[in-house]
């Protein structure tokens, strides 16, 4: 596949290695610096295929790391190409998909059209935070699950006692279900609600089975602040819940997350390497290489 160039952003050069290896395709690199005053400068020396493929997730800094993909794919259409597709494993502003509250902006919807104006055909990511993101993208955007992969890690990497499959609130009920299908267990749903204003979370204490003696396994799309899986963390060891993992797609961990998440009781935090760190466990890299091949029809 040497007639695509994976272009290795900055935010995810490790996946980006991994994926043109895959694909045994040309690896670009960018290199990028940073001003004192936080603009960014991309700089691509190599020459670039017609097909591109740009890999940059957007992670905190999210801005900056957006503007880079845009800058990147400038850069592409510049030098000739005709064809991009852009893998995001995290999009960023995707929790922002509606007005939820007068005089918000949908910014996922901006976040698309800046995309499409670049010239970026072809959107990948992870584990979007929900589907009513997906139309925004009017050329179109392949969601990927990590589901399959978080549940291959549980089944062959963690010696799971007694498992039972949780997801913090009604919203995550789909992917719940599909890990708990996978790992033969049951799954059950705790009573999440976020106060819009201050964005303090509340978790009710009622659950509807005994818990007590097994290995919780907590499933959310992404880890922010932490705090829905902190206050998960904290029912279930109430309830006597023996461990408590934390598994996603994307850990981003701010604010202290993982300090708090340990205090709550979490025994473990495994996430997928959409989001590069200590707790990307899982890798992605197949199965984008995967989604890929289906995109450019190669074998
Ligand atoms: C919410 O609906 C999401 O699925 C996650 O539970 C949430 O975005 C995680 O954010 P935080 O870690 O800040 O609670």
């Amino acid at each position: 596949m040497q007639q695509i160039s994976v272009i290795a952003g900055p935010a995810s050069r490790d996946l980006a290695e991994r994926i043109a290896k895959n694909l045994d395709a040309k690896l670009v690199n960018t290199e990028l610096k940073v001003f004192s005053d936080g603009e960014s400068k991309i700089t691509i020396t190599d020459k670039i295929e017609q097909k591109c493929v740009i890999i940059q997730s957007t992670y905190p800094p999210a801005d900056s790391h957006i503007l880079q993909l845009l800058m990147i794919a400038k850069k592409c259409i510049d030098g000739g190409a005709q064809d991009i597709c852009a893998i995001i494993p995290y999009l960023a502003y995707a929790r922002q998909d509606r007005v939820f509250l007068e005089g918000e902006v949908v910014s996922i919807a901006l976040i698309a059209k800046l995309i499409e104006a670049v010239g970026i055909k072809h959107v990948m990511t992870v584990d979007i935070h929900s589907k009513v993101a997906v139309p925004y993208f009017a050329s179109g955007l392949t969601n990927i699950s990590s589901i399959p992969l978080l549940a291959n890690f549980a089944t062959s990497k963690m010696n799971l006692q007694k498992p039972i499959v949780v997801s913090p609130d009604a919203g995550g009920i789909e992917r719940a279900g599909e890990f708990s299908r996978i790992l033969d267990t049951d799954m059950i749903s705790l009573k999440k609600s976020r106060d819009r204003k201050t964005g303090d979370v509340k978790i009710d204490e009622n659950i509807n089975i005994n818990i007590s003696g097994r290995d919780a396994i907590l499933i959310d799309d992404m880890i922010s602040s932490g705090g829905s899986i902190i206050r998960a963390a904290e029912v279930l060891q109430k309830k006597g819940a023996e461990k408590i993992y934390a598994m996603c797609a994307h850990a981003l961990l701010l604010d202290n997350a993982v300090r708090k998440i340990k205090a709550a009781g979490g025994n473990d935090i495994i996430a997928t390497n959409s989001i590069p760190g200590e707790w990307a466990k899982v890798d992605l890299s197949h199965t984008i290489s995967e989604e890929l091949k289906n995109l450019y029809a190669l074998a």
